[in-house]
């Protein structure tokens, strides 16, 4: 079954302090609730232990923003999958937009981080969009294809249906520009024909596609009505228990 899935992804902002009250205040306003959707909250690496002592993981699952494309060993400044892992992180997001640009991570690059992730039992939350020249060129169907074949399509059946796809056009990141809901229905149906193609239509249509950019509790109620957006991957609107919460209520 398809999983609706609402997750914050903090970047760099919060000290440790600031981290463990937002996630404790997140716990607090859903303890009494029953969300229909699945909730997990991306935090720095440095914030991962803590957040996931001070919360129900049952409730809240704790995603890192990237892991290493090594495994271990002489790789100074790196933090493994298997150290992600270790702290109680459930997901991984892989491949944001700001990895690929700012880090130069390839699809090559990010192929390796998705086997090492799956590897340690991680879910990876894998992104992918086009930039705004792309859109205007009529290329984004192409280039989100190319994204996908280029890190997920040697994945066997059984390990692609343990992805989480993230749509997340760079152009509606951060700018407060976002997606309509049609247009994001339209990519993200094209995304699921594309994993329908190479793999079985059931794990195609398992396949929970979660839309990203500039998404906050004004629109999250329209794009996830659509039939193909499965949730939402939530910057700056995640940062307070005040913005997320009517997100994850949207469903
Ligand atoms: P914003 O919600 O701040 O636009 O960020 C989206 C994003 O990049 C989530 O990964």
């Amino acid at each position: 079954m398809r999983k609706n899935i609402i997750a914050g992804n903090w970047k760099m902002n919060t000290t440790l302090c600031e981290g463990v009250e937002l996630a404790k205040g997140l716990n607090e306003a859903l303890k009494d609730k029953s969300p229909k959707c699945d909730v997990v909250i991306g935090t720095p690496f440095t914030h991962l232990a803590t957040v996931a002592a001070a919360i129900d993981t049952d409730k809240i699952g704790v995603a890192a923003q990237n892991c290493a494309d090594k495994e271990k060993g002489a790789y100074t400044g790196e933090v493994s999958a298997a150290m992600v892992a270790s702290t109680g992180a459930k997901y991984v997001i892989l491949g944001h937009s700001e990895r690929r640009s700012y880090y130069h991570e390839t699809a090559e690059i990010l192929k390796t981080k998705v086997n090492l992730a799956l590897a340690n039992g991680l879910t990876p939350i894998f992104c992918i969009g086009e930039v705004l020249e792309e859109r205007e060129a009529g290329k984004h169907f192409e280039v989100v294809d190319e994204q996908i074949k280029g890190s997920l399509f040697e994945l066997s059946p059984e390990d692609f249906s343990k992805i989480v796809i993230a749509y997340e056009p760079v152009w509606a990141i951060g700018t407060g520009k976002t997606a309509t809901a049609d247009q994001a229905q339209e990519i993200h149906a094209h995304i699921r024909q594309t994993i329908a193609s190479k793999y079985e239509q059931t794990i195609a249509d398992n396949c929970s596609i979660l839309y990203g950019g500039s998404m906050n509790a004004g629109n999250a109620k329209e794009l996830v009505s659509k039939p193909d957006v499965d949730g939402g991957l939530i910057g700056g609107a995640s940062l307070s228990v005040e913005n997320f919460l009517p997100i994850i209520e949207a469903f």
